[in-house]
């Protein structure tokens, strides 16, 4: 195992530390193979963010193999794992991150009264050489040490300086203090910062790192306040502010306020904007957890001005209604790419612009084939068509148990839809049918009489992927409950009906290859 040097940086510059392949995971549902976040983190690292915590490599042996995936594909930005502050925890993501060209293990322990009182059960004594001891051990493995007390914000200061002075001097190279709860506002959390800051001797021998959650709706603006009157200088967010409950701070909005608003903030970034709106596509279509269509910088609305009086504004000048640009964050009008008669090549040049290419050959012809199926049915094929298609298991790796061959739907008025259904169980073909209630659902109790998966379904939505058209293709998200577990299924097509068949299979999909992992663990 290598040690790495830690990170070194000018004062006037800001870490950008994304957490979605770790915090943003967490949330029910967005869980993600390994496939998944390895597709997520070459996005991100497009993106230029300076860490990427790929997950908890401790956590399970699938989440372990990702970090290990990750740490060994990306090579700009710096891999981190997540690890309880333990020596087994640590070893696991000192393992994990071995080949890694940089790497960072983030160890951590709560240290709010509550915390160690009722969860930990230990007393703040044992958790101040616990935390000690950690990053000691961490440190013996890796140069790059994020030390972060859980639940910091509600801790009692006096205990949280005498922990933070601990493990600076036991060499942590980056202090991080979580709002796990999503408890603080603005100028109190930023005081926070600044005052342990002041108060911890040795503060200046690391970097100080903000960690919100949005419960309140204040992540983003609690950790500017975190940078601005704290002089944090490293964020932790997620694409989309995908995260547990209400989320983490999202990462489109905190760095486009920095960027934006460089005249207050005065902070250099090394992220490339452009690639924010296709970050958040892909984050989006992988986890099924929908951008709501006002959501700053990447909703669909974000930059459409509906009313007269802004279309006539804007018309004149630009800078009437906006303050930043569509294209600088990586939206694109809605363009017609590709068509029937598009190549091979201009299709796979297509993928590698939209940062999409594939590793193996085999992967891109899976792709291509899809791509021709779709244009077949669809004369226009836009941006956001291939990235659907290239978020479709079944043009990746992964094991896909069940496949959809086939779907015929009858739905009248005054009579009762009936749905007849083909689809592959491993190698077997299998035929069902059903009546419902409408169309989408006689086809999921079609799948359902055969599947018998029992899972409840939590959420179904359906989304035009490419809006105002209603040639445009419907990206059906499923949400299914079984046994404690929470997993999401993405289909796309341009019949709804069918899109909803393939995220069904998706999910269930997903849930058999958990089934099948913890099995093989057992
Ligand atoms: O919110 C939190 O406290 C965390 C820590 C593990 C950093 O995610
Ligand atoms: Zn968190």
């Amino acid at each position: 195992m290598s040690v790495h040097e830690s990170p070194t940086m000018s004062t006037d510059s800001l870490i950008i530390f994304d957490t979605t392949l770790r915090d943003g995971e967490q949330s029910p549902g967005a869980s993600m193979t390994k496939d998944e976040k390895l597709r997520i983190a070459r996005q991100l690292e497009r993106l230029r963010v300076d860490v990427i915590e790929a997950g908890f490599a401790a956590s399970s042996p699938g989440d372990f193999e990702a970090v290990k995936a990750i740490a060994a594909a990306i090579k700009d930005s710096i891999v981190c794992s997540l690890a309880r502050a333990n020596d087994r925890d640590i070893t696991q993501a000192a393992l994990a991150l071995a080949g890694a060209a940089r790497s960072r293990i983030h160890t951590f322990i709560a240290t709010s009264p509550l915390h160690m009182e009722k969860k930990l059960r230990m007393t703040p004594d044992q958790v101040f050489e616990q935390a000690r001891l950690a990053v000691r051990f961490a440190r013996n493995l890796n140069g790059d040490i994020e030390f972060s007390p859980e639940d910091g914000y509600r801790s009692e200061p006096d205990f949280l300086c005498r922990v933070l002075e601990a493990v600076i001097d036991e060499g942590a190279t980056t202090i991080n203090i979580p709002d796990t709860v999503g408890y603080a506002v603005p100028e109190l959390y930023g005081a926070f910062i600044r005052d342990l800051r002041e108060r911890v001797p040795n503060s200046d021998k690391a970097i100080w790192s903000v960690h919100c959650h949005n419960d309140l709706g204040m992540a983003v603006a609690n950790s500017l306040a975190g940078v601005k009157l704290g002089g944090a200088r490293q964020i932790e967010c997620t694409i989309n502010g995908l995260g547990e409950r209400a989320g983490n701070c999202s990462l489109e909005e905190v760095v486009m306020a920095l960027k934006t608003r460089r005249d207050y903030f005065g902070l250099s970034l090394g992220i490339d904007a452009s690639q924010i709106v296709a970050a958040s596509r892909l984050v989006s279509q992988t986890t099924g957890f929908v951008v709501q269509p006002n959501k700053a910088v990447v909703g669909a609305n974000a930059f459409a001005h509906a009313s007269g009086i802004h279309q006539d504004g804007v018309l004149k000048a630009r800078d009437t209604y906006e303050i930043m640009r569509a294209e600088d964050v990586g939206w694109s009008a809605n363009k017609i790419v590709l068509g029937k008669l598009s190549g091979r090549n201009a299709f796979k040049q297509r993928l590698q612009e939209l940062g999409l290419s594939f590793e193996a050959e085999g992967d891109v012809n899976a792709a291509f084939a899809k791509f021709k199926e779709l244009a077949d049915r669809k004369s226009e094929i836009f941006d956001e068509d291939i990235i659907a298609l290239v978020g479709d298991e079944s043009v990746t790796h992964e094991q896909e148990h069940y496949r959809l061959i086939a779907l015929a739907q009858h739905s009248e008025t005054g009579e009762r839809p009936h749905a007849r259904i083909a689809f592959a169980i491993g190698d077997t073909e299998v035929q069902v049918e059903s009546d419902g209630n409408g169309p989408v659902d006689a086809s999921l109790k079609a799948i359902e009489s055969k599947v018998a998966s029992g899972a409840e379904l939590v959420l179904y939505s359906v989304n035009a992927i490419t809006s105002g058209s209603t040639e445009s293709q419907g990206e059906v998200t499923v949400r299914l409950q079984q046994g404690g577990r929470i997993v999401n299924g993405v289909g796309s097509d341009p019949d709804i009906v069918i899109a909803s068949a393939k995220a069904y299979l998706a999910a269930l999909n997903k849930l058999h290859s958990k089934a099948e992992r913890v099995a093989a663990q057992g």
